[in-house]
């Protein structure tokens, strides 16, 4: 079966004040369709940063990371909710950015929100949401 994601020989270091910080060294990782991985590891040793490098968060590496399925979704670790926008509003503010708001977009988002059990919260804004809610809607 073909691989979805290869990640080759990755190594990432942070360019700091104090001088450089090796933090990931010659990883390997290959990732096949329907595949459930999970990367765990004590806070510090990487796990965020190979997250922001397989969706091009952070771009400068050593290595390579090739992905052969432009279908990533990245739940970050912060929600980044825009909290003076509505749920409603944070939800769709990628479509119109991307200015793809059209009739079955907002559809997708109606459902999505409801398939969330977010539907009620539609006009209410992230302080009011709990953690998990804002992740979800996020
Ligand atoms: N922007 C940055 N500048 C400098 N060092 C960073 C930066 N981001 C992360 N680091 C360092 O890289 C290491 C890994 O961080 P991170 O990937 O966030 O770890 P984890 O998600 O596993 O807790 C840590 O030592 C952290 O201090
Ligand atoms: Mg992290």
């Amino acid at each position: 079966m073909n691989n979805i994601l290869e990640i080759k020989n990755l190594t990432k270091s942070y360019h700091t004040i104090n001088g450089e910080v090796k933090t990931l060294e010659n990883i390997n990782i290959t990732v096949y369709p329907n595949d459930f991985i999970a990367i765990v590891g004590s806070s510090g040793c990487g796990k965020s940063t190979i997250l922001s490098l397989i969706t091009g968060i952070i771009s400068d590496y050593e290595g390579s990371i090739n992905t052969y399925d432009n279908k990533i979704g990245y739940m970050l670790q912060t929600d980044c909710l825009l909290p003076w926008l509505t749920i409603w509003e944070n939800a769709i503010l990628g479509l119109k950015l991307t200015d793809k708001i059209d009739e079955s977009s907002l559809n997708r988002v109606e459902n999505l929100l409801k398939k969330y059990n977010l539907d009620d919260f539609k006009n209410k804004y992230p302080s009011s949401l709990s953690g998990g809610m804002k992740q979800r809607v996020a």
